[in-house]
């Protein structure tokens, strides 16, 4: 198995018999030989700087229906908010006091927030912050839409393709999505110049290995800017409520298959990984990990939005929880960079 990995790091890529033999070996050994190279490659590429992006959560309203997510339209015990243009810069003016210089709206597919609506946002906020990234993580929009937004001054998009097998893509959504549609979604974002991120859940419902290996062929196929992914936790309030959560180990392993794959790929340690294992996201940056996505949402709407259960809610909401996770980040032997972080050709 250690063989595969320096074939790994050597040429990155392998067969898939390959691949799957690697990711469903589960020895400490080789996990920690995974790291090292991960990490000697993360450094190679980005030193020992950790990215910061400022999450501002700002709808819980979605008309999606997909099974594994809290926020999904079915679900009647789901609070929901909206940020309105006021709030959504206070956030950001107190994440750039903070020293984040790339914000991240993220919200459910809302139709309040139309195109025009959106670019009104994204146009105060280039304003405001004109040496800051600002990132859009809002669903699958129409090309044309992108491309407004973009034209208004938006730098990237956060997009997962969820699974790039068309039958689990069935079972992990309602029947009006599609993977069809969410892929071109992705081409259309890629086209219109975006710094583009993807990515899909580790430890989903019915997934086999084969299923992630369809997910990394998929993004070596799509060569996005960003990748980000994280273990399924399961909704209580989801008709997967019952179903098993996916784990650390199996996430990190990923992870550290990922950065040899794609060296220069911007990628987060997630709060779905930070949820699950005490030190989640510390053992994400030592298996490549490079960005970290503290939560800048105003703190009364952080617990309507509520993708999984016991989503942590701490990070850098607060200057104190900053410094916490600067210590965790210089404690684990990397340093906060106060940049934008873009990708680096
Ligand atoms: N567990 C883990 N991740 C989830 N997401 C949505 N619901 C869950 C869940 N129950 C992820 C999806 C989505 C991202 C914003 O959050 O992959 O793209």
């Amino acid at each position: 198995m250690i063989n595969l990995i320096e074939k790994l790091y050597h040429t990155g890529d392998l067969t898939n018999a390959e691949l799957k033999a690697l990711i469903e070996d589960d020895s400490a050994e080789v996990s920690a030989h995974l790291a090292k190279r991960a990490d000697e490659v993360r450094q190679k590429y980005y030193g020992k700087k950790v990215f910061l992006r400022g999450l501002i959560e700002i709808s819980s309203y979605c008309k999606n229906d997909c099974l594994y997510c809290g926020i999904r339209r079915s679900n009647k015990s789901a609070e929901r908010y909206r940020l309105d243009l006021s709030q959504i810069m206070e956030c950001a003016e107190n994440g750039y006091k903070l020293g984040f210089r790339t914000f991240v709206m993220q919200g459910g597919e809302d139709a309040f927030f139309t195109d025009e609506y959106i670019c009104g946002i994204i146009s105060e906020l280039r304003k405001k912050f004109p040496d800051c990234a600002i990132t859009l993580s809002l669903g699958e929009r129409s090309a044309v839409g992108y491309r407004k937004m973009k034209a208004a001054g938006a730098d990237r998009y956060l997009l997962r393709h969820e699974t790039a097998n068309e039958k689990l893509y069935q079972k992990l959504h309602p029947a009006e999505m599609s993977l069809d549609n969410r892929k071109n979604c992705l081409y259309n974002l890629i086209e219109t110049g975006f710094q583009t991120g993807s990515g899909f859940m580790v430890g989903a419902p019915f997934q086999t290995t084969d299923d992630l290996i369809s997910d990394i062929r998929f993004l070596q196929e799509l060569q996005p800017h960003m990748i980000g992914i994280g273990p399924f936790i399961p909704h209580k309030d989801t008709p997967f409520k019952n179903e098993k959560g996916g784990t650390a180990e199996l996430t990190l392993r990923l992870l550290g298959i990922l950065r040899l794959m794609f060296p220069r790929v911007l990628l987060p340690a997630t709060t779905a990984l930070g949820t699950i294992a005490e030190n989640g996201r510390t053992l994400g940056l030592k298996t490549g990990c490079n960005v970290i996505m503290p939560n800048l949402s105003p703190k009364e709407v952080r617990k309507k939005y509520n993708l999984y259960d016991n989503k942590l809610i701490t990070g850098g909401e607060a200057a104190e929880g900053l410094a916490l996770l600067k210590a965790e980040i210089e404690k684990a032997g990397y340093e906060v960079a106060d940049e934008r972080g873009d990708f680096v050709d």
